[in-house]
Parts: C-alpha cells; sequence; structure tokens
C-alpha cells in the first residue's frame, strides 16, 4: 500500500462544494481527489435551474429564508436557513466575478427567474438550463489556475483513516486497482448525493452515497437519510441517468398530460402543473402505475424555440427519439436530491474530529424535508466555501498509529438489484410492509457482499424511513399520511443500530 501525506486540506469530490472548499481554503494547499476527471461525475455540472439569491430590489434575504424554511416542511433550522440566504448574493457575485455568465436585464443586473414556492422572482440562471454547467466551467477554471490547489483524478473513494481517538486523518483511495493512503490535517468529503442508489436518477449513477456510509461507519452522526427529493420530470427515454426536464418548462407554461392528451395535474392540486415537487412527483406516479402514462407537453410553451431556450432538454429529448417542439416529453419521477447527510455545523464540521462535510453529502439543516428549487448549488458554494475556510484553520496533527477504515465493493449485479428495491420500497411513495422487505434485501446483501457504503446508506435511508411513521415533504408514507403535530430530526449513528435493531427501533 503507498502511503502519503498531504500538507494541507484533503477534499474528496470536485463538484461546486468541493471545490468552492479548496478555492477558499487559499492560502492553506488544497488536494482534490475525484475518480472521474473535472466537470464529470458530479450532480452541480448537470443542474439545470440555477442559482437562488435575493439579488432584486425588493426582495430580501429574510423572504428567501422564509420560503426556504416554508419548503422544508418543519424541519429546515432558521438559523442555517438565514445564513445560506444572507450569504447567497455575495456567492452569486462571487461566481459572476469568477466568469459565470448568469443571465442579465438590459440594465447589467442579475435577470431573476420565479421558481416553484419562491415567493419572488429570485432565481439567477444561464441561458434557459445551463446554470450548473457555465458555473462549473467558470470555477474550474478558477481552480486550474490557482497555485494552492493540486487535483488528481483517478482517485475513487474507499476508506477512511482515523487515530485512536477517532479523529479522522485522511482518506484510503483507489487509483488504478491499487489502495493509496493520503493522511491530512483535515479531510472534507464532498461526495455528492445517493441517485446511483435508485434505478432512475437524475444525478451521475456513480453517486452512491460513499461518503455518507464511510462516515457513518466511521461513527459519524448522520441527519435526516430518509428524505429525498424525486423530481417528477426525469425524461422517460430508457437513459440511465435520466436526463431532466427543468422545471422552469413548467414556470414557462408546458403542462402535464396523460396519454389521452388531457391535463391531470387539477385532479391533484390547486396550483397544477406549479405545486410544490413532491404533489407533482406523487401524480406522475399514480398516473404511470394507473397506466395513464405520463408527459410533459411543451409544444405550445415552447415549441420552435426549444434549441435556443432549453438546449440540455433539447438534446436529450432528440437523442433519446422525442422531438419536444411537435411531441409531448414522456416524464417519470426519478431520486434527485438528497436533503440527509453526513450532519455538520454552519462550519462543515461533522462530529468527528478532522472530519468536514459539504455539498449534498452533508446535512447542514438548511433543506429539512424538501428542498426549495436552486437552493442546492447556493448551498454548495456558500457551505462549500466555509467548510473549506474552517478546514484550513485545522492544525497539523501529531504523528499517530492510523486504522484503516475500507468498505468492499458492491458488485454490479448486486447493485442492480438494490437499485430496482430503493425505487420500490424507498421511492415516491413508501409504507412499513415495503421498507421492511428492503430492510431485509439490504441485509440479505451485506451477508453476501459485505457492508458497502453503498449498502450503509442504503440502511441508513430505508430504516429512518421505517422510524418516520408520518408523511412530511419529500417522504411519503402511504400508511401514515397524516403529518406529526411536533416536527422533529433524525440524528443516528451507525454504531446504535446494529443491523437486529433496526426494524425493532421501527415497530
Ligand atoms: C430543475 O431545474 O427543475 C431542478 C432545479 C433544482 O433541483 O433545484
Amino acid at each position: 500500500m503507498q502511503r502519503l501525506a498531504h500538507d494541507g486540506v484533503l477534499i474528496v469530490g470536485a463538484g461546486l462544494a468541493g471545490l468552492s472548499a479548496a478555492l477558499a481554503a487559499a492560502p492553506r494547499k488544497a488536494l482534490v481527489l475525484t475518480d472521474a476527471p473535472l466537470n464529470r461525475g458530479c450532480s452541480s455540472a448537470w443542474a439545470q435551474g440555477g442559482m437562488a439569491a435575493a439579488l432584486s430590489e425588493g426582495d430580501t434575504a429574510a423572504r428567501h429564508a422564509q420560503d426556504t424554511i416554508a419548503a422544508g416542511a418543519g424541519l429546515v433550522d432558521p438559523a442555517v436557513a438565514r445564513l445560506l440566504t444572507e450569504e447567497g448574493p455575495a456567492a452569486v457575485r462571487a461566481l459572476a466575478g469568477l466568469g459565470a455568465p448568469f443571465d442579465r436585464a438590459a440594465d447589467g443586473a442579475f435577470a431573476q427567474s420565479l421558481e416553484a414556492a419562491h415567493s419572488y422572482p429570485r432565481v439567477a440562471r444561464v441561458k434557459g438550463d445551463q446554470a450548473g454547467a457555465a458555473i462549473m466551467a467558470a470555477v474550474i477554471a478558477a481552480v486550474l489556475a490557482a497555485p494552492h490547489i493540486e487535483v488528481r483524478t483517478g482517485h475513487r473513494l474507499r476508506g477512511l483513516l482515523q487515530d485512536a481517538g477517532g479523529r479522522v486523518r485522511g482518506v484510503v483511495c483507489e487509483q488504478d486497482g491499487r489502495l493509496v493512503e493520503i493522511a491530512a490535517a483535515a479531510t472534507i468529503l464532498a461526495t455528492g448525493g445517493i441517485g446511483g442508489l435508485y434505478e432512475v436518477t437524475t444525478t451521475p449513477a456513480e453517486l452512491m452515497g460513499e461518503g455518507l456510509g464511510l462516515a457513518a461507519l466511521a461513527g459519524a452522526v448522520i441527519a435526516d437519510p430518509e428524505f429525498v427529493q424525486f423530481h417528477p420530470t426525469a425524461i422517460d427515454v430508457g437513459r440511465d441517468p435520466a436526463p431532466l426536464a427543468t422545471e422552469a418548462l413548467r414556470g414557462e407554461g408546458a403542462v402535464l398530460v396523460g396519454a389521452d392528451g388531457a391535463r391531470f395535474m387539477a385532479r391533484y392540486h390547486p396550483d397544477a402543473e406549479l405545486a410544490p415537487r413532491d404533489v407533482v412527483a406523487r401524480a406522475i406516479h399514480a398516473e404511470r402505475q394507473a397506466a395513464r402514462g405520463a408527459f410533459l407537453d411543451a409544444r405550445e410553451a415552447v415549441g420552435a424555440h426549444f434549441p435556443e431556450e432549453f438546449p440540455a432538454v433539447f438534446a436529450a429529448c432528440m437523442a433519446g427519439g422525442v422531438d419536444p417542439r411537435v411531441q409531448p416529453i414522456p416524464v417519470v419521477p426519478a431520486c434527485h436530491y438528497h436533503m440527509g447527510g453526513i450532519a455538520t455545523d454552519a462550519d462543515g464540521a461533522t462530529s468527528l474530529p478532522g472530519l468536514f462535510a459539504a455539498g449534498e453529502c452533508a446535512s447542514t439543516g438548511a433543506h429539512g424535508a424538501n428542498r426549495l428549487a436552486s437552493n442546492s448549488l447556493l448551498e454548495a458554494a456558500v457551505f462549500g466555501a466555509r467548510a473549506g475556510r474552517a478546514a484550513a484553520a485545522a492544525p497539523e496533527a501529531a504523528p499517530a498509529r492510523l486504522v484503516r477504515l475500507v468498505a468492499p465493493s458492491l458488485p454490479p449485479a448486486a447493485l442492480q438489484s438494490l437499485r430496482r428495491a430503493m425505487s420500490r420500497d424507498a421511492g415516491v411513495i413508501r409504507s412499513a410492509d415495503g421498507l421492511l422487505r428492503l430492510l431485509d434485501e439490504i441485509e440479505a446483501l451485506a451477508t453476501q457482499h459485505g457492508r458497502s457504503a453503498a449498502l450503509v446508506a442504503a440502511r441508513l435511508a430505508a430504516a429512518s424511513a421505517l422510524a418516520r411513521a408520518e408523511s412530511r415533504g419529500g417522504h411519503f408514507r402511504s400508511d401514515a399520511t397524516a403529518i406529526d403535530a411536533v416536527p422533529r430530526r433524525t440524528f443516528i449513528r451507525w454504531p446504535d443500530l446494529p443491523p437486529a435493531a433496526w426494524k425493532h427501533a421501527a415497530e
């Protein structure tokens, strides 16, 4: 085994959170490890909506915070929402300063769009659906020019290094089939979400909760892992991952119709196509289950303007054999975002000394039970930078004997059966029976293949969904449709819930 020591901050993951952390760590050295080449294998580059921030006259951070808290269905930490929304405008301006080409009004001010559950137009976008790609291009250019940052691709996270006191002292990565230990004073996990645990996902399929699972195995507190957001309109053209048809299309007037061409959303919510994301996802799920089909019809709302106004959606549809200018787009709900994650404070510190987390793998308390649209890039930029600054202040640790915690990988066939089971039983609609069946399947896979980080992440989500016998935000239980009077967040540690205790804890 190769052993290396990095004199500075070690960051795993090269999405917007990881790279924001690296930039903010200056003048301390930052080493970024990523499996995929830059701009690949991260959700940030695929984000279509934009970045929410109160940048217009008439809007305020307090109003943005209120909307964030309302969307989160009782579980958002108000102090974190305030911090996020107060730092939002400066974060957008900083990205614009790096060259992110946000849409501008005639007077040069940021153009702001309205998205569902925002009380004011406050989403800074780039050419319809290009925000994530354009922001990442600007940030990557800044990272490559920064003398304090080194990026190493081809490094897949396999484990964590801990000392006898439980302090995280670095990571174990796989490079060209060999394990490499890299020790550092501070480690930031920015490893993304859990979309790859689901059969249908809008995120890169390689994101399977590795950071979350490994942090849990190391003893970190995990928050709200049952809260998964399903985007209603992934494009159903048989691709894995499924391309996204941004919510902005419905904002522009596109409508949801069945195979017979009739609109159906009015049967589910007075706001029809602009109802909250979880309501639209469940409606589409129900229409598909009833074999009536679900399609996004943007022929009138966008029509011939598709190639210029929504280039990413247009390209994905055309590649799948659907011309959205003249045909309704077949749609399916897909795993889109994990609100839960490694519990952190506002500076990314986890419950384990030496370990920080940022972006989708973290749970800062900003999103609660349901993330407000276009708050994820914002959170990645704001809390990524905060984690980078805090980790850079960590003192060098004295040499110590380190314990290597390496989890096995899940073979491809086992992963496919996990993905099917997660979509079936921990998807848009859950029930105790389904979740118990899922936990049995996860247990059987762990017995056969070992306790991989992906199985740990899946088990955390499934067991917490079973324990939460209510319906709140993105978590809907067909056998417990009411919402509890008193909201409570989930905080769990893996060692507190050995396999045999999962079911009993929930019964
Ligand atoms: C979308 O463009 O519909 C997704 C935006 C988001 O997830 O915030």
